[in-house]
C-alpha cells in the first residue's frame, strides 16, 4: 500500500445532510459526545466531519457569517461560529475521535463560503496546526473562474466532459496542489475529492493522493435518489483499494434535512438496502443525520458489527452486480478470509420469493455456509453444483449473507 492512508474506508460523521448552513462548533461538539453516548464508538465510527459553513460567507446576511475571510498573512479566518478552530479540534481528539474539515479548490465553496483558491498552501498549514484529521474538497467555482463554466451546480458540473488532454489537466490539477501540500503536512489528513464523478475521478483520485472520491452526485432522503446512486457505482468498482475508496456520499437515515431535520423518507426495508450496499462498495460510511436524535432503529442499522465488517475487510474490494433476474440485482464482494459477502437487492417494487441455484454465476464452488448478516443467524448450507437456496427479498429490500467455503 506505500504510503496510503485510510487502508479501510473512512468511518464517522458529516455535519452537511443535517445542519448544512447552521452548523456550529457547539453542534460538532454535541455530534461528537453524541457519537461516544450512543455507543457508535464502540462500532469502528471515528470521524466528526465539518461540511461548508464553517468560512465567513461573500454575501450572507447572517451577521454570524460575515466578516474577513483571511488575515494579513493570507490565513483562512473561521466564522464566527467557530470561535476556536484548534481548541474544538483538541476538544473533539479528547472525546477518542477525529475531525474533519471542507473547502473548495475554487474562490467559494458550492453554499458561497470563503473556498481555498490561490491560498491552498495557506489552508494545508492551517488545518495540519488545527489538528484535522480529514479534508472533504469540493470543486464547486474552480470551473467557474478558471473556464467560465457553471458555479454551483453539482448537475451540471458532473455532466461536463474534462476527459482527456488539457481538459483532463484542469480537472486534476487543483486536487493535485491540494493533495500535494496535505501531504507536506506533518500529520495523517485523508484527502475527499468531491467532484460528483467527473472525469472517470476514479482513475487519477489515487495519483492526487486521494483517499476517496464522491462518484456521483448528492444524495437525498428518497429512494429515487438512493437507487439511482446505487445502480452508478460498478464502472468505479475495480478502482477501490486499501487506500483509495469510491464514495457514492452520505448515509440518508435518521433524522436528516439541511437545517431542518426529518426522519429520512427512506422506508425501513430501504434503510437496509442502502446501508447493506454502501458497506458491499466498501464506500466511506459518514452518517448524515442528527446523532443526538438517532432511535433504536437507526442506532441498530448503524451499529450491526457483521455488516460493518463487510464494509472493513481489509482485502479492500468493492462489490459488483454479477447477475439480474428482473428487479433483482445480485452484488458480490469478495472478503480477506476466501468468504464473499452477497447482497440480493430487490430494486422492485413487488416482495420477491424464489428458490436461487445460479451459485455458479456468482463466481461460488464447492459448498458453504450461509449467514444472514442483520439477522446474524446461519441460515443455510448450499452446494454451489446443485442446491437451491429460498431468496425472499421484500420490495426494495436485501438479503445480506455471508457465504463462507466449508473444508
Ligand atoms: C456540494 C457537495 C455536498 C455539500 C455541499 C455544501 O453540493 O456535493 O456534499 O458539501 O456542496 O455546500
Amino acid at each position: 500500500c506505500g504510503d496510503r492512508i485510510a487502508l479501510t474506508p473512512p468511518m464517522g460523521w458529516n455535519s452537511w445532510n443535517c445542519f448544512a448552513h447552521e452548523v456550529s462548533a457547539e453542534k460538532i461538539k454535541r455530534a461528537a459526545n453524541a457519537m461516544v453516548k450512543s455507543g457508535l464508538i464502540n462500532h469502528g465510527w471515528t470521524y466528526i466531519n465539518i461540511d461548508d459553513f464553517w468560512e465567513n460567507h461573500r454575501d450572507s446576511k447572517d451577521p454570524d457569517l460575515q466578516g474577513k475571510f483571511r488575515d494579513d498573512a493570507g490565513n483562512i479566518i473561521a466564522n464566527k461560529r467557530f470561535p476556536d478552530m484548534k481548541g474544538l479540534a483538541d476538544d473533539v481528539h479528547k472525546l477518542g475521535l477525529k475531525i474533519g474539515l471542507y473547502s473548495s479548490p475554487g474562490p467559494w465553496t458550492c453554499g458561497g463560503s470563503a473556498g481555498s483558491y490561490g491560498y491552498e498552501k495557506n489552508d494545508a498549514e492551517s488545518y495540519a496546526k488545527w489538528g484535522f484529521d480529514y479534508l472533504k474538497y469540493d470543486w464547486c467555482s474552480y470551473g467557474n473562474v478558471i473556464d467560465g463554466l457553471p458555479d454551483n451546480d453539482p448537475d451540471k458540473v458532473s455532466s461536463l466532459s474534462y476527459k482527456g488532454g488539457e481538459k483532463l489537466n484542469t480537472a486534476i490539477k487543483p486536487f493535485q496542489m491540494m493533495g500535494d501540500y496535505l501531504r507536506a503536512q506533518p500529520r495523517d489528513i485523508v484527502f475527499s475529492l468531491c467532484q460528483y464523478g467527473m472525469s472517470d475521478v476514479w482513475k487519477w483520485g489515487d495519483s492526487v493522493h486521494g483517499s476517496a472520491w464522491r462518484t456521483t452526485n448528492d444524495i437525498t432522503d428518497t429512494w429515487a435518489s438512493v437507487k439511482s446512486i446505487a445502480l452508478a457505482q460498478d464502472k468505479a468498482a475495480p478502482y477501490a483499494k486499501p487506500g483509495n475508496w469510491n464514495d457514492p456520499d452520505m448515509l440518508v437515515v435518521g433524522q436528516v434535512g439541511w437545517g431542518n431535520p426529518h426522519p429520512s423518507k427512506l422506508k425501513p426495508d430501504e434503510q437496509y438496502l442502502h446501508i447493506s450496499l454502501w458497506s458491499m462498495f466498501a464506500a466511506p460510511l459518514l452518517i448524515g443525520c442528527d446523532m443526538e436524535k438517532m432511535d433504536d432503529f437507526t442506532l441498530n442499522l448503524l451499529t450491526n458489527d457483521e455488516v460493518i465488517d463487510i464494509n472493513q475487510d481489509p482485502l479492500g474490494k468493492q462489490a459488483v452486480c454479477l447477475q439480474t433476474i428482473g428487479d433483482l440485482k445480485i452484488y458480490v464482494k469478495a472478503l480477506e478470509d476466501g468468504g464473499k459477502a452477497i447482497g440480493f437487492c430487490n430494486f422492485g417494487t413487488e416482495p420477491l420469493d424464489m428458490n436461487y441455484a445460479d451459485f455458479r454465476k456468482l463466481g461460488l464452488k464447492g459448498r458453504f455456509t450461509v449467514r444472514d448478516l442483520w439477522r446474524q443467524k446461519q441460515v443455510a448450507t448450499v452446494d454451489a453444483k446443485n442446491s437451491k437456496l429460498k431468496v425472499k427479498v421484500p420490495a426494495h429490500g436485501v438479503l445480506l449473507y455471508k457465504f463462507s467455503t466449508i473444508k
